[in-house]
């Protein structure tokens, strides 16, 4: 509990990798300040240091222990502060991460941020170099593994939010795909579908706090399944009862699995309004053989039957985005050809283009070589980057005259913050659809619905002004 008479402790906390670790970094920073602390910017002026961690690529990785290589003299300075190293990377590294940086205090995976608060005042009491880490996928008896990963998700803090009207809500946790090159499962767990009625609290929670949108999150959504003494729900039922709640307007969901994106899913989609016609099911390649290598479980043919499926149920409404590696594990030009191939044949709305990188501990850094040279990734990654904004430019254009509905997030990268009260500034907001809108506005419209007729688009925006009336005379 917050005792106001202690001087409160100050709370350094950076955060990398995907949308589950920006929601635990919201939970972890919510229980820290229920103990009375406060954030601040600076790791000067913090007394504990937090970093939420990925390894998801090496690059995220190395970013981290600069940032604690940065850390070893202030520690030597100031052996009062806590430093600790928390998410996937400290699951992944474990003890290694004390032979690289003996000056960090703790070290806790994604499964135990629970017990963080406890960590530090353990450390704040003299012990040291401790952690806080699942057993390992083959370490155990499946039961005590899932135990293990435990989820951390009932404090909600709008406060710790970007904005409070958009929430993450996670709804499985963990991954049983095994995709070669993906270290996801290692440090996440096995896939565990939370409770219905547990999500659907935690809705009802975040709609009570002023929430209007929320985004599912697992690393393959759309399978999303739980099983009890009432039945099955899967991720259409969720979705259906997500629906029901009042003051939630905005549904969307991350990350999907092409082969669990069925044509019940999809009708669902289409016929509850709340719910985001945006899709994001990453092909990762368009070579049968290279999927193969991958294990991804899918070919290019159940691929592009899926994007039927899609165009068939919600037609032109859908916008499908897309993830890809390339430069993978023998990947050869006649096969990047074939990624180059769909990717002109889906006409993503955007893709997440990534140069293949190896992960240990993962079935292909032990049996393929990562043999593509890094100039030819770069040269692959530029020229699907290419290619695909092309594509993203031409798609937006169907938007120019069009008037769509936005959920007005904030102030643009480049509002002038500096004018006065009431002048109208650039704001930004995404469509239904997610796509990213940009206009001028009075700030007082953050957190609302408007409408925004689209006179002008770039391969990642659409420019526009506001149009509806009752709130133009706000601007
Ligand atoms: N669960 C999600 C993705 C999680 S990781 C899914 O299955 O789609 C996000 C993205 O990072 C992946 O889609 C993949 O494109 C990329 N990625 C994962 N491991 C990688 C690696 N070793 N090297 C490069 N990119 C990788
Ligand atoms: Fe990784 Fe594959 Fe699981 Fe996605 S589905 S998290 S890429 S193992
Ligand atoms: Fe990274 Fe872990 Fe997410 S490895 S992408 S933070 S699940």
């Amino acid at each position: 509990m917050t005792d106001s008479s202690e001087t409160k402790h100050k709370l350094y906390i950076e955060t990398v990798g995907c949308q589950m670790n920006i929601l635990d970094s919201e939970m972890v920073v919510a229980d820290l300040r229920r103990r009375g602390y406060e954030l601040t910017d600076n790791t000067q002026d913090a007394d504990t240091i937090l970093f939420n961690t990925c390894s998801v690529r090496q690059h995220a990785e190395d970013k981290i222990y600069s940032a604690l290589g940065r850390l070893r003299l202030t520690k030597q300075k100031h052996p009062e502060k806590i430093i600790g190293v928390m998410g996937c990377m400290a699951q992944k590294d474990q003890g290694r991460i004390f032979q690289r940086a003996p000056y960090v205090d703790l070290i806790v995976g994604p499964g135990q941020l629970q017990q963080v608060p406890d960590l530090i005042e353990r450390a704040r009491s003299g012990e040291r170099q401790q952690s806080a880490l699942s057993l390992e996928r083959t370490a155990g008896a499946a039961a005590d593994i899932r135990r293990s990963h435990e989820t951390f998700d009932p404090l909600r803090d709008p406060s710790m939010r970007p904005t409070p009207f958009q929430a993450y809500l996670r709804i499985q946790i963990g991954c049983d795909k095994f995709c070669t090159y993906c270290i996801v499962p290692m440090t996440r767990g096995p896939e565990q579908g939370r409770p219905p009625r547990q999500i659907v609290d935690e809705a009802r929670i975040l709609a009570d706090q002023g929430t209007k949108e929320i985004t599912l999150l697992g690393q393959t959504v759309n399978s999303y399944r739980y099983k009890d003494a009432d039945g099955m729900t899967d991720m259409a039922d969720l979705l259906g009862m997500l629906h029901e709640i009042d003051g939630i307007q905005r549904i969307k969901f991350v990350t999907n699995y092409p082969k669990d994106m069925t044509y019940k899913l999809l009708e669902t989609i289409r016929d509850l309004p709340k719910v985001s016609p945006y899709l994001h099911v990453p092909a990762q390649s368009g070579s049968n053989d290279v999927l193969k290598r991958m294990k991804r479980g899918y070919t290019v043919e159940d691929y592009y039957a899926m994007m039927d499926r899609i165009e068939e149920t919600l037609g032109d409404r859908a916008s499908v985005s897309s993830d890809f590696i390339v430069g993978f594990c023998g990947e050869t030009e006649a096969e990047f050809q074939m990624t180059v191939d769909l990717v002109k044949r889906c006409r993503f709305k955007n893709s997440f283009i990534f140069k293949y990188s190896e992960r240990p501990g993962t079935k292909a850094s032990e049996h393929l070589p990562d043999d593509v040279p890094e100039e030819t990734k770069k040269r692959r990654n530029n020229e699907l980057l290419a290619i695909q904004n092309v594509i993203s430019e031409e798609d937006n254009h169907r938007f120019l005259g069009q008037t769509v509905e936005v959920l007005v997030e904030g102030p643009s990268k480049k509002a002038d913050l500096a004018a006065a009260a009431g002048t109208p500034i650039q704001l930004t907001g995404r469509t239904h659809d997610d796509r990213i809108v940009v206009f001028d506005g009075n700030p007082r419209l953050v957190g609302e619905l408007v409408k925004i007729g689209i006179y002008d688009v770039s391969p990642f925006t659409l420019l526009g002004t506001v149009m509806t009336e009752h709130l133009t005379m706000l601007v």
